[in-house]
């Protein structure tokens, strides 16, 4: 230990008084290529030596050592010098002064490496020095770019041009920041162990919309055709900052949907979709697809997707409703108010169509009431809502089925053709009649089981045609008379209406008596209708714990209900879930603005197997399964 301490101290002490070999020159410098570059050098050597015939000086290329010839780039002595130094070394020091400083000219990438300093200062006095410096030739600026830049953060981006050539000084320009918000250059000159750094910071706040986009850094000498350019892209991390999913839709029960999800943010995010409490798929990608196959009733609600990039989370939700394959199926001379709420910011209009025509009068009100009273066959079709606002649109519909009982249509006749005599019977009813004929003189019944006389039955809609031939007297069952006595029988599930068919040989007019009606509408016992909710409607009135969150949603859905008409209770109501069933949901004209948060409405009943009811025994008793 003491004998280290010595040494060192020794090694100080001769140090102090300069006697050593020793050079100083900076242990890296660079330049751009074409431009020059000054090594600045000063050396020392022993105090005891005296030069004689004056210093000499050499500077080698690549490595010290004279015997293994490396390239001379300069000699005091001689102009002989490597070939690629040839003509562009000068040494600017006085090598009298201890100064060795070298200028380069006219760089190019093959002299990019260490340059050594040799002193001769006569005789056995000749020294290469082991320091050394290492030259960088550039073909480009540098731009030093932080790690990660982060959205809304400023930023610093600094282009650096070496400095080190007396003839030729740099200018720095920033290229392409036309579309940058506020950008601010401040140039500076930077002198750190003897090299220049010129350089030029360009400071701006970057956007999400910068991503991706070029910036360059060129670099000029004025006087000179030289020009040295750098670009860079902008990798500007930022949250997800749109989620956007497809817009709610109602999909028919068993059938399959794909609900897309794309994430705008940077890095990608970690995508996942959730349905209730459960993640139902996730990836790591800026966008994911979940299948949905064989859709159930359960499978209605809310589904969100969820984009979380580290930077931050952003979720949107779309609300999928499964539709029943059901119709409403309505009786006859019921009458009927479908009910369709909305929920909307600005408030929707919302619009009836009937099969496509526009009925009742176009609203702006929460709730809009189209009644249907006494209702009659025609008023079959498809009944669809619409709310609009400036958001979108959103629709929701619904198909109502008249049924009725069965109608004699006019054409029902017995008529005398070649063979015999022909009877033709022909009705009208929802569910479509069965056509039955019965020959009384025979005692026999004539129908689709218990075919005979070229019994011939056809349904095309509502209408039921039935046919029968008999062909000789034995057939029609008389004696010889020209009365044809058929008894025609049509029946639905409202009804049964009989009819005698009489033939007249002129064929000028049918006569058909009304033999009996059994069944009928008046008898009907129940009322088949849309309505699932019926009777309550003076329960609840006051409740409404949907009416907070809904307030809140931007765009509209919609809900329906069919209320009997003549309970008189037609109320203005929207989120009370008791009478509201969520059949759709907004639509939107921009992928932005379809935010879907509907949340009240989840907590309506949920459905069951398709079907609806009345829990009150009321007449709306089911919605009828096709
Ligand atoms: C060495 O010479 C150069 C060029 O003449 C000069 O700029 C520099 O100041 C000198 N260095 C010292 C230490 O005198
Ligand atoms: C460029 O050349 C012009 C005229 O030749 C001269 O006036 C100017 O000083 C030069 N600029 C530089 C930076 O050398
Ligand atoms: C969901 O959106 C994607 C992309 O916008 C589209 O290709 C797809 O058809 C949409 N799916 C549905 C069910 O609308
Ligand atoms: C979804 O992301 C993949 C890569 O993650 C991409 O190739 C594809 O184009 C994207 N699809 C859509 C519709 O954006
Ligand atoms: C969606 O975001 C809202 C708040 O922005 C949050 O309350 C909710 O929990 C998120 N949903 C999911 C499934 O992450
Ligand atoms: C209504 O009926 C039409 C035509 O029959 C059908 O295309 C549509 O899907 C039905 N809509 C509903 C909600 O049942
Ligand atoms: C008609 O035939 C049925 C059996 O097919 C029989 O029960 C019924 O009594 C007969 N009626 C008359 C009036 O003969
Ligand atoms: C046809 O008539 C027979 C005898 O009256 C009856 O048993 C059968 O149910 C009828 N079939 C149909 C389809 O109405």
């Amino acid at each position: 230990m003491k004998c280290l301490e010595l040494l060192l101290f020794l090694l100080l002490f001769v140090r102090d008084i300069g006697a050593q070999w020793n050079v100083w020159m900076p242990r890296d410098i660079s330049a751009m290529t074409n431009s020059c570059v000054v090594i600045p050098c000063t050396f020392m050597y022993p105090a005891s030596i005296r030069p004689y015939r004056g210093i000499h000086g050499i500077w080698y290329f690549g490595q010290p050592y004279p015997q293994l010839f490396p390239p001379v780039v300069y000699k005091s002595r001689t102009e002989i010098v490597h070939e690629s130094y040839k003509g562009r070394t000068r040494l600017l020091g006085d090598l009298l002064q201890k100064n060795c400083t070298l200028q380069i000219s006219n760089i190019g990438a093959e002299h990019s490496g260490r340059y050594y300093f040799r002193a001769d200062l006569g005789g056995a006095n000749i020294y290469t020095y082991p320091d050394f410096t290492e030259l960088k030739v550039l073909d480009q600026p540098n731009i030093d770019v932080p790690e990660e830049i982060v959205t809304d953060e400023s930023l610093d981006l600094t282009c650096y041009a070496p400095d080190n050539c007396p003839e030729m000084s740099p200018e720095i320009h920033w290229m392409y920041t036309d579309y940058l918000p506020d950008p601010l250059f401040t140039t500076d000159f930077v002198e750190e162990g003897n090299t220049a750094v010129m350089s030029s910071t360009l400071t701006f706040t970057p956007r999400p919309m910068h991503n991706g986009q070029l910036l360059g850094c060129r670099v000029h000498y004025p006087n000179t055709t030289f020009f040295y350019e750098r670009l860079i892209s902008l990798d500007v991390k930022y949250a997800p900052r749109k989620v956007w999913v497809n817009v709610s839709q109602e999909v028919m029960e068993g059938n399959s949907v794909v609900l897309h999800c794309d994430v705008d943010s940077n890095p990608p995010p970690r995508i996942s979709w959730h349905f209730k409490d459960e993640e139902l798929m996730s990836d790591i990608a800026s966008n994911a697809s979940l299948y949905l196959e064989s859709l159930t009733p359960e499978q209605e609600g809310v589904y969100t997707c969820v984009g979380d990039n580290g930077y931050g989370v952003m979720n949107t939700s779309l609300y999928l409703a499964v539709r029943c394959k059901c119709k409403i199926l309505l009786l006859e001379g019921t009458s009927l108010a479908l009910h369709c709420g909305t929920q909307g910011n600005p408030a929707p209009t919302l619009t009836w169509l009937k099969d496509g025509e526009l009925v009742g009068t176009i609203t702006a009100d929460e709730v809009s009431v189209l009644e249907l009273l006494e209702i009659r066959p025609q008023a079959d079709g498809t009944y669809r809502c619409l709310a609009e606002n400036e958001h979108g649109r959103a629709s929701t519909s619904l198909n109502i089925t008249v049924e009725f009982a069965p109608i004699l249509l006019d054409d029902s006749k017995c008529t005398i053709v070649r063979e015999g005599v022909q009877c033709v019977c022909i009705a009208s009813g929802n569910p479509e009649p069965s056509i039955e004929f019965y020959l009384p003189d025979l005692n026999i019944t004539i129908n689709e089981t218990n075919g005979r006389f070229n019994y011939y039955t056809h349904s095309d809609g509502y209408t039921s045609t039935g046919m029968i031939k008999l062909r000789d007297k034995g057939e029609r069952g008389n004696n010889g008379g020209t009365a044809v006595h058929v008894h025609c029988s049509i029946t639905n599930m409202y009804g049964t209406e009989t009819i005698r068919l009489e033939l007249q040989q002129e064929k000028k007019y049918m006569m058909a008596v009304i033999v009996g009606t059994i069944g009928g509408v008046a008898v009907i016992a129940f009322i088949i209708a849309a309505v699932r909710y019926v009777g309550q409607n003076n329960k609840k009135e006051n409740s409404n714990p949907g009416q907070d969150v809904g307030s809140k949603v931007e765009n509209p859905s919609m809900f329906y209900s069919a209320v009997k008409k003549d309970k008189q209770s037609l109320r203005k109501k929207v989120g009370d879930d008791s009478d509201y069933q969520p059949v759709g949901s907004m639509a939107g004209l921009e992928r932005q603005e379809l935010n879907y948060a509907a949340l009240e409405f989840m907590r309506g009943r949920p459905r069951e197997g398709g079907l609806g009811r009345g829990d009150d025994g009321s007449d709306y008793t089911e919605i009828k399964a096709k």
